[in-house]
């Protein structure tokens, strides 16, 4: 039985992500530009179905959801050669089309107005499966339309589906740069509250990371979006890969989860991959030998690591899962139980040469994502003790009469930095417990 997830991909950076990601899921599943399987792809023992399903004509559609409040990036999805792939029922823009201005509140109350219609598309997507397993979300923590749209939907999705998962891929802005955003620090804050509250996972994306990985590791400086995406793109499809090229275990997501999480609060997980190519990224070197130590080695290098956090002496892993594909011996593991680093061996699509053996993703939540985290509340208590920029968020409802929800957001990322601390903590079995 197919254990379904339907995309949501919210925002510029969510479809430009997305956009990636499909590509990818295309190429390894052998389906055409135009959803159509390949000659070439009919043994492939893959499960097309988690991410696509088949139209009355046989095309392959993506279960995704497209939605922006402006029509520029979805417009140019629809101008590319993946045109034809979606189903243009899904694709929600916003009449007026000026975008949310960056806006996290004005993203939150026009996902409010126009709930019907996109929950008209969710629904409908969720009758289609036999088996969904939930959903997932890509978008930026620090716009208006992927941090405000998507917060609400991150609300309203749990309240409609209370049983289904949600992952997210949540882009978290350069913080070392002067960003595009002003206001990202208000949006990062107001967003972590939905992401820590309603999401079972979050898979954080740090563009500061990206960036670093792509000038240190592929000698390319002043990526592009396009550039940097590649890099998601490759991460996204190496972590859902258990899910479409299933083994024995790790073959579904709550699977996945609970290995990783287990604490529900605690579900922030970061990223290492390795080898990045030129298969996979444009002007990537080639690379030298490859074999799982090797990969699994490569994968706990800081500089290989996909977040920019900095760990202080006490930060330590909470759990680790490597993600191991290609031409792996299993005869380098212990036969007769799990190592103790939990390691996944997955095939590779047969459709998608690479010029590499073995690679690897790791996933792994680690209490160091609190610095990430504090980063954001610092520059966020700076702009707020200025009151900079808050009349744009004034004029919506939420914002009116009072500033709470800003204050109820500090506080979640807050009670979240405690708890990721306490992990650190031998006691930690007794967090939260209320001593007399
Ligand atoms: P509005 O523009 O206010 O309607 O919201 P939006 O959600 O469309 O904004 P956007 O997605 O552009 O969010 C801005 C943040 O996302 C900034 O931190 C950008 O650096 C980052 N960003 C935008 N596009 C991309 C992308 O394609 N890839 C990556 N990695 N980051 C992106």
């Amino acid at each position: 039985m197919p254990r379904e997830l339907i995309t949501i991909q919210t925002g510029q950076c969510g479809n430009q992500i997305g956009m990636e990601f499909w590509g990818q899921l295309c190429a390894e599943h052998g389906i055409s530009q135009d959803g159509i399987l390949e000659d070439f792809a009919t043994e492939g023992g893959d499960r097309k179905d988690v991410f696509f399903y088949q139209a009355d004509d046989e095309h392959y559609i993506p279960r995704a959801l497209l939605l922006d409040l402006e029509p520029r990036v979805i417009n140019n999805i629809l101008a590319s050669k993946y045109a034809n792939l979606y189903n243009p029922e899904n694709i929600y823009l916003s009449k007026d089309g000026g975008g949310a201005g960056n806006i996290w509140a004005y993203g939150f109350s026009q996902a409010e107005k126009v709930c019907e219609d996109i929950f008209e598309m969710i629904d409908r997507e969720a009758d289609g499966s036999d088996s969904l397993e939930g959903f997932m979300l890509l978008h930026s923590i620090a716009g208006g339309t992927g941090s405000g749209m998507g917060s609400f939907l991150l609300e309203r999705l749990n309240e409609r589906y209370p049983k289904k998962l949600i992952q997210t891929y949540s882009v978290f802005p350069n913080n070392e740069e002067v960003s595009d955003v002003v206001v990202q620090p208000y949006n990062s804050i107001l967003t972590l509250k939905r992401l820590t509250e309603n999401a079972d996972c979050v898979i954080v994306l740090d563009n500061a990371a990206l960036t670093r990985i792509a000038s240190d590791r592929l000698h390319i400086q002043n990526p592009t979006f396009a550039q940097t995406n590649q890099l998601v793109s490759t991460v996204m499809s190496a972590s859902t890969t258990m899910l479409r090229y299933p083994g024995y275990m790790n073959n579904d997501l709550v699977g996945m989860i609970a290995s990783l999480i287990p604490t529900p609060k605690c579900h922030y997980l970061m990223t290492a991959y390795t080898p990045f190519t030129s298969d996979q990224v444009e002007k990537a070197k080639s690379v030298r030998k490859t074999t799982v130590l090797d990969v699994m080695r490569r994968l706990l290098q800081p500089k290989n690591k996909m977040v920019s956090t900095n760990p202080s002496k006490k930060s330590c892993y909470i759990s680790v899962l490597n993600i191991i594909q290609g031409e792996a011996d299993p005869t380098d593991f212990i036969p007769w139980g799990p190592a103790s680093i939990q390691v996944a061996l997955t095939k590779k699509s047969p459709y998608v040469q690479t010029s590499h053996r073995v690679s690897g993703l790791m996933l792994a939540n680690h209490t160091s994502i609190t610095s990430l985290l504090k980063r954001t509340c610092d520059h966020y208590d700076r702009f707020r003790k200025r009151g900079a920029f808050l009349e744009q968020y004034k004029k919506e409802d939420m914002f009116a009469d009072n500033l709470e929800e800003f204050d109820s957001a500090r506080e979640s990322v807050q009670n979240l930095i405690k708890e990721y601390e306490a992990c650190e903590s031998p006691d930690y079995i007794h967090y939260g417990i209320a001593k007399d």
